[in-house]
């Protein structure tokens, strides 16, 4: 039964005089309903602010939707938490998805259609069409990762690569067949490609237009593509 992970390696919060080690450890969970709010606050702050799809368009803050998205997940047990003390210092939001999202999502895409989210929801939609994740390995269900944040002052300290790691683990628990990510980010990309993930499918930003041929998102660098992975469980 997947209950904790836990890391015992010392971590060290820059900013702050202290390392995290033994007692201070990490320890990534499943986050349950009540924990919604607190981890969706964490993810205003360590996610958001830097994910190349939000930072990419106008305005910079997430619309309600998009937030709103994001707890819809919880109540499917695949959302997990890192946390160090008990302060949260990541998080991944998962999950699942039924054969008709290809059309779903278009559909959310062109219902929210001239808004940041309705943008996003425009990118995805493509991702997911070209993907094409469940013809591709045959499955009647699939579990994605919809968002994954570690805290701005941990990165590059594989605290993202635990979560995935242990929503692999999560998921065979849960009986998905296959586990699915949009990489918007170079560097979950990265992360996911080191943990033995299939690239499926590369969009360029730069390929996503409006009809005047206008780039409608701009990440900063070195953010260029959304890469689909896949991996079978
Ligand atoms: N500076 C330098 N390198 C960084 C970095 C930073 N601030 N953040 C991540 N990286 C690199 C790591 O070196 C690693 O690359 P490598 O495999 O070549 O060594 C890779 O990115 C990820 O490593 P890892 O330490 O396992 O992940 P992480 O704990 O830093 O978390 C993210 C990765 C993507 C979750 C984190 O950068 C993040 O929260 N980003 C903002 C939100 C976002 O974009 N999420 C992904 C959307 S799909």
């Amino acid at each position: 039964m997947f209950q904790t992970i836990r890391d015992r390696s010392a971590v060290f919060i820059a900013g702050m005089s202290e390392t995290l080690d033994n007692n201070d450890d990490i320890v990534i969970r499943v986050a349950t309903v009540d924990d919604t709010e607190q981890l969706i606050e964490f993810l205003h702050v360590h996610y958001y602010r830097d994910e190349p799809l939000t930072v990419g368009t106008e305005p910079l803050t997430p619309d309600a939707a998009d937030v709103d998205f994001l707890r819809s997940n919880f109540p499917a047990g695949a959302c997990l938490m890192a946390l160090c003390n008990d302060r949260i210092v990541g998080g991944a939001i998962a999950g699942p998805k039924l054969p008709d999202i290809g059309t779903e999502i278009f559909e959310e895409a062109r219902k929210y259609a001239g808004t940041k989210w309705g943008c996003i929801l425009g990118m995805l939609a493509i991702c997911e069409r070209d993907a094409n994740a469940f013809q591709r390995f045959n499955v009647d269900k699939i579990m994605h990762l919809n968002a994954l944040g570690v805290d701005t002052s941990l990165r590059g300290r594989r605290i993202g690569e635990r979560l995935v790691t242990a929503l692999i683990a999560r998921s065979r628990e849960l009986d998905y067949p296959l586990l699915t990510v949009d990489c918007t980010s170079l560097y979950s990309a990265r992360l996911i490609k080191r943990l033995g993930f299939e690239l499926l499918n590369t969009v360029p930003y730069a390929d996503y237009v409006n009809a005047a041929g206008q780039q409608l998102i701009r990440p900063p660098a070195p953010h260029e593509c959304v890469q689909t992975y896949a991996m079978r469980l």
